[in-house]
């Protein structure tokens, strides 16, 4: 066993690092192309009921330590995506990131994924910026429990759920998705945001808001984890702004069971997930972590 090994529940991970939704997780291939670079599982991109081509240009810019994008969800809906995941499946673990409007949305997409082959599910409940999806919903406790526990109901794979950082309530609503039945709670998703261009005296997006991501995010995501640490008891998965072994260690040090990098994808390359692979296990070696599991949460008293 490699000291790399983990586990987030029932899903067992040989490296602990897998790619968050959104990046590089749309086609078999681009999945496959990630699993190959290192990823000890790729999250899909969210997936809705129909296809959709997503928000005009400008979707996506830079800013200063990370980027700012409003995609609008774009993507083949779930009866074309079974074509992705049958190539991508068999040659790795595959999360099915979905994006349901409600809770029969929600059962429907999940049950296609989980028929798909898919490892398990992650709910998007945290888009900053879709109307009637994502953090709309995510933002309601009652209403987390309740789409939690409907898809916990419908299929077997473990259920994930991603939530957001925009809200002073995350652990009431991390406790909503644990009372609901969830395996697993994966913080955070992208900080509301807004990027405005002086020349043309307007919101640069077409959307106008979207979600901020990379390593300006990183010690929002490590709070986050470190307060559902101690309120919660199901594993954690740890994502925002990760761009190598230092940005790992503080997220499981604050008390992830893995984490997942998006941002850093497309900054370094896939070549991200093995820098980081070496570099953490040589840390763990020097510092006397044997695993995963030995370094998790050993920065929250
Ligand atoms: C999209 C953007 C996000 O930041 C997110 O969390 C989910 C979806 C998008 O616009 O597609």
């Amino acid at each position: 066993m490699s000291a790399l090994n983990t586990a987030v529940g029932k899903v067992t991970l040989e490296t602990p690092g897998m790619v968050a939704s959104g990046i590089m997780d749309e086609t078999g291939e681009s999945m496959v192309r990630m699993l190959q670079a290192g990823a000890g599982a790729v999250v899909s991109k969210s997936i809705g009921m129909e296809p959709k081509a997503g928000h005009a240009n400008p979707c996506f810019t830079e800013v200063a330590g990370g980027l700012v994008n409003a995609m609008g969800l774009p993507g083949p809906g779930i009866e074309l995506f079974k074509e992705e995941m049958e190539i991508a499946t068999p040659k790795g673990k595959i999360v099915g990131s979905i994006a349901g409007g409600n809770v029969s949305e929600f059962i429907t997409l999940a049950t296609k994924m989980e028929e798909y082959g898919a490892c398990a599910v992650e709910l998007n409940l945290s888009c900053p910026h879709a109307k009637g999806h994502g953090m709309e919903l995510g933002t309601d406790p009652a209403l987390v429990k309740e789409i939690v526990s409907q898809v916990k109901g419908s299929v077997k794979v473990p259920v994930w759920v991603k939530l957001t950082p925009n809200t002073h309530i995350l652990p009431q609503i991390a406790l909503a998705a644990q009372d609901g039945g969830a395996d697993a709670v994966v913080a955070i998703n992208t900080l509301k945001a807004m990027v405005i261009s002086p020349e043309f005296a307007k919101p640069f997006l077409s959307n106008k808001f979207g979600g901020l991501s990379g390593a300006a995010v990183k010690p929002v995501g490590v709070r986050a984890i470190y307060d559902l640490y101690k309120v919660v008891s199901i594993p954690l998965v740890g994502v925002g702004g990760i761009c190598n072994w230092r940005d790992a260690a503080e997220y499981i040090m604050a008390g992830a069971s893995a984490f997942q990098v998006g941002s850093a994808v497309l900054t370094d390359g896939p070549e991200v997930f093995s820098r980081i692979n070496t570099d953490l296990q040589k840390f763990m070696e020097e510092y006397g972590y044997d695993s995963i599991a030995s370094m998790r949460g050993v920065a929250n008293e």
